[in-house]
């Protein structure tokens, strides 16, 4: 089967073009990327030379290279491309405007012309935030309420793919996930800074108290996930995915992390919070589990151990993407004095 992959370059995009080679080695991957900051071409240069792998360097929001690129005889698309960091969205919501929305619609055109069958890679974030210590979690029914540029983008994306199921009959599957960790994460995220700031020498940066939630995915899991619901998923359907955790807040984290790496609490800064800071995010991936027989197979302290490990033996990976990602803070810091 020929396979395009949006975004494939990207964090979960990467790992989930080795996944399915790894799974299917007689499927051809055609990966359409823009190469935009958040992408490391170096995440899959072990996979290069594979005959069944295709880079194509364009943007999803140009309607002609994703139709030359799907007229090769494609018959999947698994969309992940998108611009996916909530601190930028707050910064320019107009290109996760362009590439969420504009870009997902120009896939979603082109995937109604050949009518083929289309996975979309969603998140969490499209339900909006809990309070604090409820046991309340969001499942497939949970309406949306997007709070963040991005979130609003993902939800808006998420239904056009949906409208393109009523509306034009189009075999669509969608994934909400919640947030992702693992190899190959830019080190502009979350956990790949603590770990990167921690081998510089430098403090892990908290904002705000600390006290937000998230539910935590080691990203192979994700990618099962995926797998699972486009081998196996109901066409029409929304699949809720998340890890096995029991409300980690960032503080907790980053305690779990100094651990691992042997440093002490003195290596934790407050800083000023992100506006409308989501606080609590709790996925039930009931649906998953029994319709589809998936659950995440590495526990969180398994999956945390080997994203430290990895980060520790892949500096060569991560150090150009480390500047940029600093450079990134320092302006933004700045602009939240
Ligand atoms: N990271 C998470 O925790 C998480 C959780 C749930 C869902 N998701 C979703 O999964 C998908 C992938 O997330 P990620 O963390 O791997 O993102 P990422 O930022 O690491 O990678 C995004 C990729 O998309 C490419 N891209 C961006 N704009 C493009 C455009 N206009 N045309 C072509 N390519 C473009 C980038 O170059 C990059 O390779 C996204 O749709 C995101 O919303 C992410």
């Amino acid at each position: 089967m020929k396979i395009l992959i949006t975004g494939g370059s990207g964090f979960i995009g990467s790992n989930f073009v080795r996944f399915w080679l790894s799974r299917h080695p007689n499927d051809e991957i055609y990966n359409l990327d823009k190469l935009t900051y958040a992408a490391n071409p170096k995440s899959l240069s072990d996979i290069e030379s594979n005959p069944h792998y295709h880079f194509i360097k364009g943007d999803i929001c140009d309607s002609k290279i994703v139709n030359e690129t799907i007229s090769s005889g494609i018959e999947l698309i698994v969309h992940f491309a998108a611009e996916t960091h909530v601190d930028r969205s707050l910064d320019d919501p107009l290109s996760f405007l362009k590439t969420n929305i504009f870009g997902t619609h120009t896939i979603l055109e082109a995937a109604k012309k050949f009518n083929l069958r289309f996975h979309h890679i969603s998140t969490d974030e499209v339900f909006g935030a809990l309070p604090l210590d409820s046991p309340e979690k969001f499942c497939e029914t949970t309406p949306y309420d997007p709070r963040s540029p991005y979130s609003a983008s993902k939800a808006a994306s998420d239904h056009f793919v949906m409208a393109y199921y009523h509306s034009f009959g189009l075999p669509v599957t969608i994934t909400n996930c919640s947030n992702n960790y693992g190899p190959y994460q830019s080190p502009e995220k979350f956990i790949p800074r603590m770990i990167t700031n921690l081998i510089d020498g430098q403090k892990i940066p908290i904002y705000g108290d600390g006290l937000y939630v998230r539910d935590w995915l080691y990203v192979t899991d994700h990618c099962r996930a995926i797998e699972a619901v486009i081998t196996k998923g109901k066409i029409g359907q929304s699949y809720n995915v998340g890890g096995l955790v029991k409300d980690v807040s960032n503080l907790d984290l980053a305690q779990i992390i100094l651990k691992i790496m042997s440093k002490d609490e003195a290596n934790v800064e407050h800083v000023p919070d992100r506006p409308g800071h989501d606080r609590r995010y709790s996925m039930d991936w009931t649906k998953i589990q029994k319709d589809l027989n998936w659950q995440p197979s590495l526990t969180f302290e398994e999956g945390i151990m080997a994203t430290v490990k990895w980060y520790q033996n892949n500096e060569i990976w991560w150090r150009p993407m480390k500047i940029e990602a600093e450079e990134f803070y320092r302006r933004l810091a700045a602009s939240r004095k």
